[in-house]
């Protein structure tokens, strides 16, 4: 019996020795210790010894079991550490490699233009009103004081759509028409943004789409010195609090007075330098009081009221502001080129 069970004991330890891996672990341990496993069932021999000789067998199996079963805990507690290194092995991660930086969007440069305008005439108490892009002639022209034929088109020429007198807006000015027929008889102040559309020969200094803001106060008692100092304010806000303003005169069929603005060169501070083309000043923008006939047309009295307007190019402030060189840029949509700003 104790032969029997030593040769039971030498092949179950020969087994485990040879088993690899958890799996192979578990068979092996119920196989030999478990409840019908080859050494437990040895329990039974015990009945058919005597008296005298099972103790022995008793104390041995017991020793045999306990051995067994200690080496199986060292063999399964190796194999899980095995198990673990392979599984920190083929998911190592490097804390030690640059992170991917996740690609985050921005605003358009001509966006982020816009809002800065915004910002400043919204600190004056001007809101934003937006007018359409399809536009009529009517509007965009004609009650504009441009009839047909008149010469200040040609300046002007638009897209034309399948419907008469329907066309692309060349201009932000029309929206005058449409806020003041809007807000009649209130006080307006407003800034009118958008996109505009000419049929131009497209070069680095001009496109056929582009954006303009056009700013428009109505009221009783507006003169060009509110004209004048709003617009200087504007200037010294958007580009440094030390520009100076000139005012040109000008000619716009919509306003009466016209006048275009200069500020000081924001380069070179007015000395001269090869943005400002060696003057000291850069054109920003065109303005003058309503004209009595399109303040009629907006629906207001042109004898009781008074009116400013403006209108300028964003896309000019960001070449200006940034040393663009190109206005094809700005919506050729590449990605090198917005990713800068
Ligand atoms: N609409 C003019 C243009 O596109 C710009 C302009 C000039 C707007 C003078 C105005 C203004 O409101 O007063 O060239």
């Amino acid at each position: 019996m104790l032969e029997e069970l030593e040769q039971q004991y030498a092949a179950a330890a020969a087994a485990l020795a040879a088993a690899e891996g958890r799996e192979t672990l578990a068979a092996w341990h119920s196989a030999t210790l478990g409840k019908k496993g080859g050494i437990y069932l040895l329990t039974r021999n015990m009945g058919a010894l005597g008296p005298d000789e099972r103790p022995a067998y008793g104390r041995r199996l017991n020793e045999v079991k306990a051995e067994l079963e200690a080496a199986y805990d060292m063999k399964l507690a190796a194999a899980e550490a095995d198990e673990l290194e392979a599984q920190i092995a083929t998911g190592a991660l490097d804390v030690t490699l640059p992170g991917r930086q996740p690609a985050t969007g921005r605003l358009h440069v001509i966006t982020q233009t816009l809002r800065d305008i915004y910002r400043v005439f919204g600190d004056m108490g001007f809101q934003v009103y937006r007018s359409r892009d399809v536009e009529t002639d009517e509007v965009n022209f004609e009650l504009l004081n441009f009839p047909p034929h008149h010469p200040a088109r040609e300046m002007q020429d638009s897209f034309y759509t399948t419907a008469e007198g329907v066309i692309l807006r060349t201009h932000t000015s029309g929206g005058q028409i449409r806020a003041m027929r809007e807000q009649y008889p209130e006080p307006i102040r407003v800034v009118l943004p958008g996109m505009c559309y000419r049929n131009e020969q497209v070069t680095a200094r001009s496109e056929m789409q582009f954006t303009q803001v056009e700013l428009l106060a109505v009221g009783d008692d507006i003169s060009f010195a509110d004209l004048k100092g709003t617009l200087t304010e504007f200037a010294r806000r958007m580009f440094g609090a030390d520009r100076q303003t000139r005012f040109r005169a000008s000619y716009f069929p919509f306003t009466e007075p016209s006048a275009e603005m200069d500020i000081s060169c924001f380069l070179c501070g007015g000395a001269g330098c090869n943005i400002c083309k060696y003057t000291g000043w850069l054109e920003i923008l065109g303005c003058g009081m309503v004209h009595p006939t399109v303040l009629r047309n907006g629906g207001y009295d042109p004898e009781k009221y008074f009116g400013f307007a403006a209108g300028m190019g964003p896309e000019r402030i960001a070449m200006l502001k940034y040393g663009i060189d190109d206005i094809r840029q700005f919506w050729a949509n590449d990605l090198r080129f917005l990713g800068q700003f």
